[in-house]
Formats: C-alpha cells, structure tokens, sequence
C-alpha cells in the first residue's frame, strides 16, 4: 500500500533560546545514536548543547528553530567552515528535523531562513557536510536550495562498525553586493560555472 503524500506543516521560525535546548537535545541524541548523519557517537547533554548555542552566538551567527504549537520540531544553525581565518567569510550549515515530521517541508523552511539571514550578515558561501552518503534526506534536500554536490570522501567516519561517507556540498551566497560581516571590502567572488543558479533571499523576494 503507498503511503498518501503527508500534508506540509506551516511552522514559524524564530531564533533559538536557552529554553529550546531540551527538545534540541531530544532531536539531536535520536540521530547521534541512530545514523550516520553525525559523525558524533555519544549525544551532548543538554548543558553542553547549551554551550554550543552561546558558541555560535558570541560568533554573532544564527541558530534557528522551527516551532509549531509551541513544539520545537527542528533546527539549523552555521558555524565556522574551518577556524582559520582566510575561511571567516564562509560557513558551514547543520540541521535537523525531528523524525517523526521528516518530508513535510521543515528541513526547506528552516535552511531556505539560515541562507537568508547568512546571505543578509554578508557570508559569501556556505558548506554543507554530510554525514553518509545513503543520507538522501540531507543530499535531497540541499540540492533543492542550490547547493551543489563538490565530492565524497570515502569512508573517513568509522560509526555502528562501518567505513562511512562524507558528501560534500556547496553553494554562493547572493552577497557579493553587501558588506561583509566585519566591514571589511573584498573583491566579488571568483565565477562558479557550474553552480546551480542562486535563489532570492525572502529579502530580494520583498522587493
Ligand atoms: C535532512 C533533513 C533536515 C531534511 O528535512 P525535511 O524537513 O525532511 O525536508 P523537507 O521536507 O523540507 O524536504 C525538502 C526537499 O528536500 C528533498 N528531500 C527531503 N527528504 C528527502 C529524501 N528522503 N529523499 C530525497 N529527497 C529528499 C526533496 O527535494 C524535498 O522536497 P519535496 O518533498 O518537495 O520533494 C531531515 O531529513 C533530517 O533531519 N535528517 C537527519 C539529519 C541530517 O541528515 N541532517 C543533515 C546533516 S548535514
């Protein structure tokens, strides 16, 4: 029997607080102690989820959650691609949509709001590392918004016992005309050919 296509949830995205980090945690351990999608084998507590959030504050990045009825039903935030300081204009997204609500257009809504507001704070790209290259949900959905599959590093995670994959993906972020987020001047980015084409953020969609 085939499934009936499940109906998309209208979700409100805010950003993350303190009180989010339980449910983030609940979220996150599923996945840690289930798949491959982290390469992360024991789940962080929520203290230390809670350390992570100031982390990426301080850094002045976003961490955003879904919310629907007041649930947290997912979330994504950016982080530095690599720490040293030639990267400081790229970044590196991480999401996740609760289990039980998967395909229901969380994972669009949440990373389409991630690449505005990075693409707004004057970041010029944005990686994704995916944890298993089977992970279609993550491989499907980032290829939706752009980003494009760049190579897979065969079997750099050992977790459950198996060699596992890491799929990278890319894309430019529309912000060769802003500032970038320390002020500084750069000339625009060099051409990506092959790119796929780049989406408006909701701010050239307001326009
Ligand atoms: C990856 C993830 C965040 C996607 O979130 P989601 O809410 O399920 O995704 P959406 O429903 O918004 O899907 C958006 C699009 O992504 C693609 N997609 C999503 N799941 C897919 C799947 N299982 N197979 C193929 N494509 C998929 C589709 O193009 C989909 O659009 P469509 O439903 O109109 O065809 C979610 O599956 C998840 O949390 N996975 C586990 C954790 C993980 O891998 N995180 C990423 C770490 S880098």
């Amino acid at each position: 029997m085939t499934r009936p296509p499940a109906t998309p949830l209208a979700v409100s995205v805010r950003d993350a607080t303190e009180a989010d980090m339980a449910e983030i945690q609940s979220i996150y351990t599923f996945y840690v102690t289930r798949t491959a999608a982290s390469f992360e084998e024991e789940p962080p507590s929520v203290a230390e989820m809670t350390r992570r959030l100031a982390a990426t504050r301080e850094r002045g990045m976003p961490y955003l959650v879904a919310e629907e009825k007041g649930a947290v039903l997912g979330y994504c935030y950016a982080g530095p691609w690599r720490e040293r300081s030639a990267y400081r204009y790229t970044v590196e997204d991480s999401i996740y949509v609760a289990p039980y609500v998967v395909r229901r257009g969380i994972g669009r809504i949440l990373l389409t709001a991630l690449i505005d507001r990075c693409t707004r704070l004057g970041y010029r790209q944005m990686i994704a590392v995916i944890g298993d290259s089977a992970n279609q949900g993550s491989i499907g959905l980032h290829r939706s918004l752009g980003f494009r599959q760049e190579g897979v590093l065969r079997g750099v995670g050992l977790k459950f016992g198996r060699w596992v994959d890491v799929v990278i993906m890319h894309r430019v972020l529309s912000g060769d005309d802003r500032p970038l987020p320390d002020g500084a001047t750069a000339p625009p980015l060099p051409a990506h050919e092959d790119s796929a084409p780049l989406l408006p953020t909701h701010e050239d969609q307001r326009r």
